[in-house]
């Protein structure tokens, strides 16, 4: 590392425009801008604006933000203020030993052991969702992965939240989790965030969202503190109702319990949703990884569906969903703000900084990723893993407040992949633009436009000719150039992948 004394106080960056430097930048295309910096400033930079930000991508620093030094990095006052207008002092808004006291009361309800029982919903959720998808195929219709992907994750999340009474307000309560979603993205990029009272057209359908899912979810909660359920498959609002903090032996009360139940809705599903149309988009341009993929799942499960018990036998998936999320991060950039001055890679950082850590950029640094926009899952195998910074890869980012959905979110999107494997391929519509849009979370700007084909009964038996087939090997992985960029070959009006490795020389 340099000598501290050498380097000036402050990071370095863009100069940008007077008065605002590179606020008008971000709003543009804040991916490039982000992307562009990094290569020009290095691994800490500074953007002057009439709120600077500084970037940070470096594992190392990661680290000492996330974990080492993780109690002076909350999340910026500004951020938790946004946010909750919707959930109200969840997980993700508190902070400090309130933070400390949900998280031990909500942890326990997402450790893998409690969320076996939700594998069958999953699988069967997704299961009907391919029913339906059979008139798609015949007619050779098309679906958007994005739309079909935003519906599967919030039916998942309200059957798990709710097992016996999702199907009756699922409609209400999907429209109104997505008004929700909607207005805090948009509160979190605007310049001029104007206070819910103003009567805007958005303001007044968020507020009337946010009482039908007010009433949708007191009512709920209500129903079941008349009914209690204390039975092994009872659902996560069960769970959540029961749990106690172990250190004070307290429950949570009606409101913190609403706000716990939204917070999941806001957290858990437009991330899976995300996560999933990109590998949607991977299967179609990933060819030879697919078809590996799916003799795995035929090798492991036959036609029947996946369990959790099948997930360690499906070796090959799980190295296929860590690249698509290496990718594709749906959390591209999370944000900090230091509560006392601290110092990052030699630099001061006074308290009171606006903090990006953007994990795309970290994700495709070639300081510690081979070929950083191609598609190889086969580089997460423990060889190929070995010596690479743990902050390298952060998807979920770390430490003490890492994505409590962690194991849910890992065991839905093996179940979801597994069960679209057994049942069709999936093509990209040619032509069809696919762009990356880094809202609140990275999505496909104009949706995944897909058709199905029906796996054939070659692609059943191909397990049986090749055993083993799934199980990752350390030999060749494939080469291939980043899936926006360079997949499909015929050009689609131009597939946002904005990092190019700088040309050598
Ligand atoms: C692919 C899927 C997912 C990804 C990539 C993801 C990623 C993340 C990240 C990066 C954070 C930290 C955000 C920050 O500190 O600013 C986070 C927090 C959180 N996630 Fe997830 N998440 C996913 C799915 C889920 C699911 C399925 C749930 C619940 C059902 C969930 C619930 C939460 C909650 C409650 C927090 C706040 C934790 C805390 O502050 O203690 N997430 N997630």
């Amino acid at each position: 590392m340099a000598a501290t004394s050498i380097l000036p106080t402050r990071p370095p960056g863009p100069r940008g425009l007077p008065l605002l430097g590179s606020a008008l930048d971000f709003r543009r295309d804040p991916l490039r801008t982000f992307v562009t910096a990094w290569r020009d400033h290095g691994d800490l930079v500074r953007f002057r604006g009439p709120v600077p930000v500084i970037l940070v991508t470096h594992p190392d620093h990661l680290k000492h933000i996330l974990a080492d030094n993780f109690a002076n990095y909350p999340h910026p006052d500004d951020f938790n203020r946004k946010v909750s207008v919707s959930v109200g002092e969840g997980l993700v808004t508190s902070e400090g030993e309130e933070w400390q006291r949900q998280r031990r009361t909500v942890a326990p309800s997402f450790r893998r052991e409690s969320l076996e029982r939700f594998a069958d919903v999953m699988a069967d959720s997704a299961g009907r969702m391919l029913d339906r998808w059979e008139d798609v195929c015949r007619r050779g219709a098309s679906i958007d992965a994005r739309i079909e992907m935003q519906s599967l994750t919030l039916e998942i999340l309200a059957r798990c939240l709710f097992r016996a009474d999702w199907s009756a307000d699922a409609r209400v309560l999907g429209d109104a989790v997505r008004i929700q979603l909607e207005h805090i993205n948009a509160k979190l990029i605007a310049v001029a965030d104007l206070p819910e009272r103003v009567p805007t057209r958005r303001n007044r359908e968020f507020l009337a969202a946010r009482k039908v899912l007010d009433e949708t979810v007191y009512r709920l909660i209500a129903e079941r503190r008349r009914n209690p359920d204390r039975s092994a498959d009872a659902d996560l609002l069960s769970m959540l109702m029961h749990s106690a903090d172990p250190e004070t032996g307290r429950h949570m009360t009606d409101q913190q319990l609403r706000d716990q139940v939204v917070t999941l809705f806001i957290a858990g599903h437009e991330t899976v949703a995300a996560t999933l149309s990109w590998i949607c988009y991977l299967l179609s341009a990933q060819p030879a990884a697919t078809e590996r993929a799916r003799q795995e799942v035929f090798q492991v499960l036959g036609d029947r569906p996946p369990t959790m018990a099948d997930l360690p036998q499906l070796k090959y998936l799980k190295l296929f969903v860590q690249e698509a999320l290496r990718l594709y991060p749906p959390l591209w950039q999370v944000a900090r703000m230091p509560l006392r001055d601290d110092r990052l890679g030699g630099y001061h950082i006074p308290a009171g900084s606006f903090l990006l850590l953007n994990t795309y950029i970290t994700h495709r640094n070639p300081a510690f990723w081979d070929n950083p926009e191609g598609f190889d899952p086969e580089r997460f195998t423990r060889e190929r893993s070995a010596g690479r910074p743990r902050y390298a890869y952060v998807p979920y980012v770390g430490g003490p407040r890492n994505c409590v959905g962690l194991a849910f979110a890992n065991m839905e999107l093996t179940i979801v992949l597994a069960s679209i494997l057994q049942r069709y391929g999936l093509h990209l519509v040619p032509g069809h633009p696919v762009v990356m849009q880094p809202d609140i979370s990275l999505r496909a700007r104009y949706g995944i436009r897909m058709t199905l084909q029906e796996v054939t009964t070659e692609q059943r038996t191909a397990a049986d000719a090749s055993p083993g087939a799934g199980v990752p090997a350390e030999e060749a992985a494939p080469a291939g150039g980043c899936p926006v960029a360079h997949a499909p070959a015929e050009p689609p009006p131009a597939p946002g992948c904005p990092y190019r490795p700088p040309a050598a020389g």
